[in-house]
């Protein structure tokens, strides 16, 4: 099945094709082949997941997790946090990283790797250090120069900058802004291509970019100088982290990925899940299956959107619960490891636009 391109229209609210998002009330007949076949023959490269260290002592988990039919590709949920990988200063450690990047390599799993500049999960010595410009700058590039070279050839993508923009579309007042001025972003990208290698995909992603607003807007317009001034971006991933009940529609997610499109970057929807309020109903489940699957299915519709990731596909291992109190039930296996409403409802999409 060849992707169908978007209208190209820039900087607008432009659907990409009508589109009517079936109801799933009861499992599909599928045999269930797993995700991952079934959104490549939907013409995505990948369906995958994020992994997290805490459960890898759960075999059930585990299997699931390196299965690739299921999952083609896989994303260290923290094992790749600076908070880990260089907890002291010039300090190394990739245990945690390997734990999930090895078994995914060993499964025949694309590796996205996640991340170098980010604000949040960063060791007390980066957040304390009595940095100057020139100090904090070489600090920086020393962290992606080691990690990018461990892992060089490992990842066919690295998210190089993270959540860098506020909601309104200004840069976030982090310590990399304050100390190092807004080209702590190109220094990031730079560095990336020159220690990756020039085969790895180099990301931007964020959250709050998949429908057209100043968020998104202002990243595009980021994207649009670094092509214009040859500073190396080859994608943009929108994280995708949405709530039952205010989350993007097909025609939104559809129009916020065509603003990148529309500049030839990559896109991936690269952390969906799809919080519930509890307590959970059959209703919001249904309400839930709708929203994964009109977000993956504007992945597939849009042309250079190249593939999903779940912020995990169970449950338990959910960052929702503890960082959204009140909230749960994100994932699409439940507490039984059991497909809900919204495994099935992707399944039955993506058989659905392979078999046109
Ligand atoms: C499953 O198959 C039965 C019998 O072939 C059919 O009647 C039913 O509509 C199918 N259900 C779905 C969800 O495709
Ligand atoms: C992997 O997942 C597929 C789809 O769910 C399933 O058919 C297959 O048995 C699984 N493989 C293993 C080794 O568990
Ligand atoms: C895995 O380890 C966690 C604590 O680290 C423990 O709570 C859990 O019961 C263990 N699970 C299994 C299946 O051993
Ligand atoms: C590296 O990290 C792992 C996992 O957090 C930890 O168990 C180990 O002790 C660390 N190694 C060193 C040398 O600090
Ligand atoms: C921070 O660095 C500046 C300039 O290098 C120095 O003058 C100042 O004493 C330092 N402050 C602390 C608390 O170390
Ligand atoms: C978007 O930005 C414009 C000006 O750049 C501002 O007027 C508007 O209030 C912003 N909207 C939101 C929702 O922040
Ligand atoms: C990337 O390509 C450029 C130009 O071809 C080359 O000079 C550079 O060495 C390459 N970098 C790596 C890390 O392979
Ligand atoms: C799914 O997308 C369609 C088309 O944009 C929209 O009409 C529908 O309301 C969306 N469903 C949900 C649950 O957001």
């Amino acid at each position: 099945m060849m992707k169908v391109a978007a209208a190209a229209t820039s900087l607008s609210l432009v659907a990409a094709a009508p589109y009517t998002p079936p109801t799933y009330t009861t499992p599909s007949n599928l045999t269930h082949p797993g995700l991952d076949i079934l959104a490549k023959r939907a013409g995505l490269l990948y369906f995958g997941t994020a992994i997290d260290n805490v459960v890898l002592n759960n075999t059930a988990y585990v299997s699931i997790a390196h299965n690739v039919s299921e999952f083609g590709q896989a994303t260290p949920s923290n094992g790749q946090k600076w908070m880990y990988i260089e907890p002291q200063q010039n300090v190394f450690n990739y245990s945690m990283a390997d734990a999930i990047m090895k078994p995914a390599k060993e499964a025949g799993q694309m590796r996205r790797c996640h991340t170098f500049a980010w604000h949040s999960q960063l060791p007390d010595w980066v957040n304390n250090g009595n940095w100057t410009k020139e100090t904090l700058t070489a600090v920086l590039e020393n962290h992606i120069k080691n990690e990018a070279q461990y892992f060089k050839d490992d990842c066919y993508a690295w998210d190089v900058v993270n959540e860098a923009f506020e909601d309104d579309g200004s840069l976030r007042n982090s310590i990399w802004l304050q100390v190092m001025g807004p080209e702590y972003i190109e220094l990031a990208f730079k560095w990336a291509r020159q220690y990756t290698g020039n085969g790895t995909r180099l990301y931007y992603n964020d959250y709050g970019i998949e429908r057209v607003n100043n968020k998104s807007l202002a990243v595009a317009e980021m994207a649009k100088d670094f092509i214009a001034r040859d500073i190396p971006i080859d994608g943009v991933g929108l994280q995708a982290h949405f709530t039952v009940g205010r989350a993007p529609t097909y025609d939104e997610v559809s129009a916020a990925l065509t603003l990148f499109d529309d500049l030839k970057l990559e896109t991936a929807l690269t952390e969906l899940d799809v919080r519930i309020l509890l307590p959970d109903s059959p209703e919001k489940q249904e309400l839930q299956a709708e929203v994964y699957t009109n977000a993956t299915k504007a992945c597939v519709d849009v042309a250079e959107c190249v593939g999903v990731t779940v912020w995990d596909f169970w449950d338990p291992v959910s960052w929702v619960p503890e960082s959204f109190p009140g909230y749960g039930n994100a994932c699409l296996l439940d507490d039984d490891l059991q497909r809900k409403p919204a495994y099935y409802a992707i399944e039955k999409m993506l058989d659905e636009v392979a078999k046109k």
